[in-house]
């Protein structure tokens, strides 16, 4: 393993300050670089970046309903998820990204759908908001750091917006590449990742009903910290899987290469399914922190959501395909 940490301590083992404090010192000491390929493991950014613009007005959406799906638990505040981050296009620190993130731009923006597709799409954002009702899905994001958070997410199911592209028979996976513009993205300067950020599913579970395209929470558009115009939600995965910013999204019929996966194989499958009996390499999944609490709660398979998704993986080892 190449992979130099300051300590092998598992992020849930100690308190985020703690664990940001010795981050702090880490990257004093000169060793940060290496620590950079794992989650878990931060390379804080130079603070030469571009001053954050103030935020405009949050957007509010009229009209969101109730959707399926939603866990009764009580949401974390809105300060939580909006400044307890991994946006590690903006450092990779937690606090970097609600910092650095203002200085995205998020209108103009489109989205490409291409790859083995009837109809590629070139859609604008204000249209894809359009195409179906918005709904509001508390839903569990259990970090693979070991950390976990309840959000109240707005969205639609992201197979409304799949279809517009009436994927052909042949497609069998789908990539999401993230925004990436190293003006306003202070951590792309560091070789953490191979940048853009990619992540990928295959189609099923990307149309499954649970999986969202996220466009706000607790009402309003999403922060740009959040994952700001589009993100995709895939709740019973592990958070990475979930990439924020969208602009491609591209239909294959070969299994991405995720960004992850390319920075550490080992440590990142393809999967990633949320599961405590399938251990990181180098810290259990069994438990984990949800943020503002202290006592640690067992992590649930699918991250509690098994009884709707566990028929996709039927038959599949899910300790091999991790
Ligand atoms: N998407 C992009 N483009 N870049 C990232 O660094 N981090 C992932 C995921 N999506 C990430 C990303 C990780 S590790 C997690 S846990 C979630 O976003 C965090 O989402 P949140 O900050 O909204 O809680």
């Amino acid at each position: 393993m190449l992979i130099l940490r300051a300590a092998d301590i598992a992020p849930s083992e100690i308190t985020p300050r703690e664990l940001y404090q010795r981050r702090r010192e880490f990257i004093k000491a000169g060793l940060g670089l290496a620590a950079a390929t794992a989650l878990g493991g931060g390379v804080l950014v130079p603070r030469s970046a571009p001053a954050a613009t103030p935020a405009a007005e949050p957007r509010r959406f009229d009209g969101v309903r109730k959707g399926p799906f939603g866990s009764d638990e009580k949401p974390n505040s809105f300060k939580d998820i909006t400044t307890y981050n991994n946006f590690y296009e903006f450092g990779s620190d937690k606090e970097s990204p609600a910092e650095y993130a203002q200085a995205m731009k998020t209108r103009p923006w489109t989205v490409n759908l291409e790859g083995l597709v009837h109809k590629p799409k070139t859609l604008d954002i204000d249209d894809i908001l359009r195409l179906a009702p918005l709904e509001e899905r508390i839903y569990r994001l259990r970090c693979v750091e070991a950390w976990s958070m309840v959000i109240p997410w707005v969205g639609f199911p992201l197979s409304a917006l799949l279809r517009q592209v009436d994927p052909l028979g042949t497609a069998k996976y789908v990539e999401f590449h993230s925004h990436l513009d190293p003006r306003t993205m202070p951590g792309v300067r560091l070789p953490v990742l191979d940048w853009p950020y990619v992540e990928g599913l295959r189609l099923d579970e990307a149309m499954h009903p649970l999986t969202l395209a996220g466009v706000g929470l607790y009402g309003q558009a999403l922060p740009n910290q959040n994952g700001a115009p589009l993100r995709v939600v895939v709740p019973w995965k592990y958070g990475f899987k979930s990439g924020k910013s969208i602009v491609k999204i591209r239909f294959t019929d070969k299994m991405p290469q995720t960004a992850w996966m390319k920075a550490n194989p080992e440590e990142y499958g393809f999967y990633s399914n949320v599961n405590p009996n399938v251990d990181h390499r180098r810290w259990s999944q069994a438990k984990e922190r949800r943020i503002g609490e202290f006592r640690k709660r067992q992590t649930l398979l699918f991250n509690g959501y098994a009884e709707q998704v566990a028929g996709l993986y039927t038959g599949m080892d899910l300790a091999r395909n991790y």
